[in-house]
């Protein structure tokens, strides 16, 4: 009897160690400005995903989290999973600070044939690989202040071990030295880990993820350089149309982001797992936004799906423990596949929100085909959050007057207003959030973004995923993209076309209404 209480308590135990918090999810994700399709934590700051893995029907996203206020502080990893990638469910959190330092950023794998050898009774683990920051060590003036930990989960997830002989790579003097993101390569039998360093990346390999050897370095006189590189991520993609692999490394760099602040470029080369070849020097970026961060991507997804998924946290450090949220402090971007494409010799990565997201889609209402001069209100009340797919005529031979800047404008009667389009003089996507309501201390926050592109198709195909306080702006089939954030001080209730300075033409316009993932 009292055996099967006891067995009842740990079954109770492990059931309840990973459940969410009962209360009802509909009041909780009602603030203002609060995303209803992007992921946020219920309460307290959250910045850089982690440990995304997807494992036994449930995608994980971990993320950096200090659950005491809405600034950035002590790193946990706040933790939580979905069947879908739209719909999450926050569970307790997974990685707490401990004698060794704070949980910063990194990765998780399943370590399928337990290499390791943390695994138990045929189930492999789950291992997360972070950076442990020591607050205490930083103050007494060393540069070994960051090293790399383990930790296993053998329960998908929901409770944690940290490995006993952590760290399993130890700080070689060096300042800046973290955000391991690890993958398994199977041409080398190895585990590969890349890992941020001052500004370069360290790519290490081990068998079994705890005795790593260096094996290469990248990045120095290549890339953009502004700021310390942080948070990459190297993964295989097939380019598109064709059987050929090649080998993508992200590397978030803190600040020098092409509109200032924080953003993420990538290279495209070859990788053998030992050295990292770029093909070209040019530097290119994943989202020209302000506020796409440290996006990495997921881990350990079926083959059967085949897809490479990257979250981001939807943000800038410039003004991140600033913007105007209220209990939490911190959201992510959409899921996007990415995809590799091959343009006049050049490869390019394309970025589409997953396609799940058409789930929650409510209905489409058309906006009219027309031709626009000046400004056109759409008649349609705006419902957020919301897609819309613009094409706009884009051809020589029609006989128009193009305006030199043409696009979608949401404004209220504050005269508070976001515009997002083309700047036709200088060939550039913008998003206009200069005068949106809210603007940082220092300014950094208010202003035109831009993004490179000479159209030189017949028509410029436009979607916009537009939530409570941010525009995710995917453009040329994916090509292009902007994320930003804005935070009106009122909703923004008229939705206009705009040309500015001549005309163009609207050839087809949708717009749907997406329901809130709460
Ligand atoms: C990137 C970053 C990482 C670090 C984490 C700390 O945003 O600075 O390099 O691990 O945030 O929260």
């Amino acid at each position: 009897m009292m055996k099967t209480f006891y067995k009842l308590l740990v079954v109770v135990f492990i059931l309840s160690a990973c459940e969410p918090s009962a209360n009802n999810q509909q009041e909780k994700y009602n603030e203002q400005y609060r995303s209803k399709v992007h992921f946020s934590s219920e309460t307290g700051w959250a910045n850089d995903p982690n440990g995304m893995v997807y494992y036994d029907g449930e995608y994980h996203l971990f993320f950096q989290h200090n659950p005491d206020t809405t600034i950035w502080g002590p790193m946990h990893w706040g933790h939580a999973v979905s069947k879908d990638l739209i719909h999450w469910e926050q569970l307790p959190i997974a990685l707490y600070p401990d004698s060794l330092g704070w949980i910063f950023s990194g990765s998780a794998v399943i370590d399928w044939e337990n290499t390791s050898g943390l695994g138990e009774n045929g189930v492999p683990p789950m291992v997360a690989i972070f950076t442990y920051h020591n607050r205490e060590l930083e103050n007494t003036g060393t540069d070994k202040f960051q090293y790399q930990g383990i930790a296993y989960s053998l329960d998908k997830g929901c409770s944690w071990t940290k490995y006993e002989n952590n760290p399993v790579l130890p700080n070689p003097g060096i300042r800046d030295f973290r955000d391991p993101k690890v993958m398994w390569h199977p041409e080398s039998e190895k585990w590969i880990m890349t890992l941020a360093v001052l500004d370069h990346i360290n790519f290490y390999s081990s068998p079994n993820l705890i005795d790593w050897t260096l094996e290469s370095e990248f990045g120095t006189g290549i890339g953009a350089h502004g700021g310390v590189w942080e948070c990459p991520d190297l993964f295989p993609l097939q380019i598109e149309g064709t059987d050929e692999i090649k080998w993508v490394l992200l590397v978030s760099i803190n600040p020098g982001g092409p509109n200032g602040g924080s953003a993420t470029q990538y290279f495209v080369g070859e990788f053998d797992g030992h050295v990292f070849e770029p093909h070209g020097e040019k530097t290119k970026w994943l989202d020209y936004g302000k506020d796409n961060y440290a996006g990495v991507t997921w881990s350990d997804i079926p083959d059967e799906d085949g897809r490479r998924i990257l979250i981001g946290w939807m943000n800038n450090w410039q003004y991140a423990n600033k913007i105007p949220t209220s209990v939490w402090r911190g959201a992510f971007t959409l899921p996007r596949t990415l995809e590799l494409t091959e343009i006049y010799h050049d490869y390019l990565l394309v970025s589409h929100p997953v396609k799940e997201l058409n789930k929650i889609k409510l209905d489409t209402k058309e906006i009219p085909t027309s031709k626009i001069e000046e400004e056109m209100e759409i008649n349609l009340k705006p419902e957020y959050p919301m897609e819309i797919d613009l094409s706009f005529n884009t051809g020589n031979n029609t006989a128009i007057n193009f305006g030199e800047r043409f696009g979608i404008q949401f404004a209220n009667d504050k005269n508070e207003l976001v515009k997002i389009g083309y700047d036709n003089l200088n060939k550039l996507f913008f998003i206009d959030r200069s005068n949106c309501g809210w603007d940082s201390p220092n300014q950094e926050f208010a202003g035109i973004h831009y993004a490179p592109y000479v159209v030189s198709s017949p028509s410029l195909d436009i979607k916009l995923i537009i939530d409570e306080s941010s525009v995710e702006l995917f453009a040329v089939d994916g090509l292009v993209v902007m994320t930003e954030q804005f935070f009106s001080n009122e909703k923004f209730t008229m939705i206009s076309l705009f040309s500015e300075k001549g005309e163009v033409e609207l050839l087809k316009g949708n717009i749907s209404k997406l329901s809130s993932i709460w």
